[in-house]
């Protein structure tokens, strides 16, 4: 049996939700990894210093006993976000990243940016004082392709953006084409990009050809293979302006499956063993421990992980449970679709 131990990995970029679901999906995260990165897109979102605290306290009330994970909070960025508020939840080691919703692109997107001319100030301040804008980099224009939506965003939002406020350090959340790996790889040291686990293993064709598949669809879209396979090249290139975030996004399955379903894959419980399958297969297992502990840790300015992550591979693939229930209801784990042989250990 072939074995792989990495440093204990982080999730740059997760939703855990509030209440019963948060008691459900939080476990599958803090089995695996050290800490991740907390999306701020509740109902109502975290958008100040007082709600990321008090989020902050709801998860750490929820571990299971004798799990050791840290919630790396965010804030919600909206046109009244106040720029001393930020500054002084980033100063206390609470905030670390503002997260921008181009309102309407997404799951609870709609208190978002409009105008981010509304929000100048508030990012020249994140440029000051060094805090990473977190960015969903998708243009919401109701004429605009929705598989374009991400390639326009760079050349119409974020590229002028950075121009304007080189020193600002942006993280483009989970990239879905080659324009976005390219444009990340160009970027310097304040620029990084992450990439879910789904990304590096569907492309449209697996959400759209013999059926409409809901738990494949997430926000960014899926795009056509050569995009995945250019998402692939990247993650494990070990380049370190590339690292891990799910986007693992927990809907109920009444929720999924419905004539108007909700965007987001829940990929928690399998992430690590997809990944390292994923790695294998591009003969970059080497590149697994970058990719998914350190470069990311790197970006924000945080002291590597001490412990530790042993995967095995063994002769059986490995069958993950279809769903997990929880108290909000039952949750389907993302289907790879193809075997994986990889088992997280312990
Ligand atoms: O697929 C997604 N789900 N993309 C997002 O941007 C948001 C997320 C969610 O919160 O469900
Ligand atoms: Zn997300």
């Amino acid at each position: 049996m072939q074995t792989l131990t990495i440093r204990r990995p982080d999730d740059m970029h997760l939703h855990l939700r509030d209440g019963a679901m948060l008691q459900g999906v939080l476990p599958e995260t803090a089995r695996h990894f050290a800490r991740a990165i907390i999306m701020p897109n509740l109902v109502p979102p975290v958008v100040t210093g007082a709600d990321a605290a008090a989020y902050r306290d709801r998860i750490l009330a929820a571990l299971p006993a004798g799990a050791v994970f840290e919630p790396l909070m965010t804030l919600y960025l909206t046109e009244d976000t106040k720029a001393d508020d930020v500054a002084a939840a980033h100063a206390s080691g609470l905030v670390k990243a503002v997260k921008l919703y181009p309102a309407g692109a997404t799951t609870n997107s709609h208190g978002g940016v409009r105008d981010l001319s509304r929000v100048m100030h508030v990012l020249e301040k994140m440029a000051d004082i060094g805090l990473p804008l977190c960015t969903h980099g998708e243009v919401t224009t109701p004429e605009v392709d929705i598989f374009d939506r991400e390639a326009v965003f760079i050349d119409t939002v974020l590229d002028p953006l950075r121009r304007r406020l080189p020193e600002l350090r942006v993280v483009m959340e989970h990239i879905t084409t080659s324009q976005g790996a390219d444009y990340a790889a160009t970027g310097g040291a304040n620029l990084a990009a992450t990439i879910t686990t789904h990304h590096l293993v569907i492309n449209r064709n697996h959400m759209l050809v013999g059926g409409i598949r809901p738990h494949y669809y997430c926000l960014p879209v899926a795009k056509r293979e050569s995009h995945r396979l250019a998402l692939r090249k990247a993650a494990t290139s070990g380049k370190p302006c590339y690292f891990l975030g799910t986007d693992s996004a927990p809907h109920v399955d009444a929720l999924k499956e419905h004539a108007c379903g909700c965007a987001g894959c829940f990929t928690a419980t399998n992430t690590m063993a997809i990944l390292a399958q994923v790695f294998e297969d591009d003969g970059a297992l080497g590149q697994l421990e970058g990719f998914a502990a350190t470069h990311g840790a790197a970006f924000y300015g945080l002291p590597p992980n001490a412990g530790t992550l042993q995967l095995d591979r063994r002769e059986t693939a490995q069958a993950f449970p279809e769903k997990i229930i929880t108290g909000a209801g039952p949750v389907t784990v993302f289907d790879p679709g193809f075997p994986v042989y990889w088992h997280v250990a312990g």
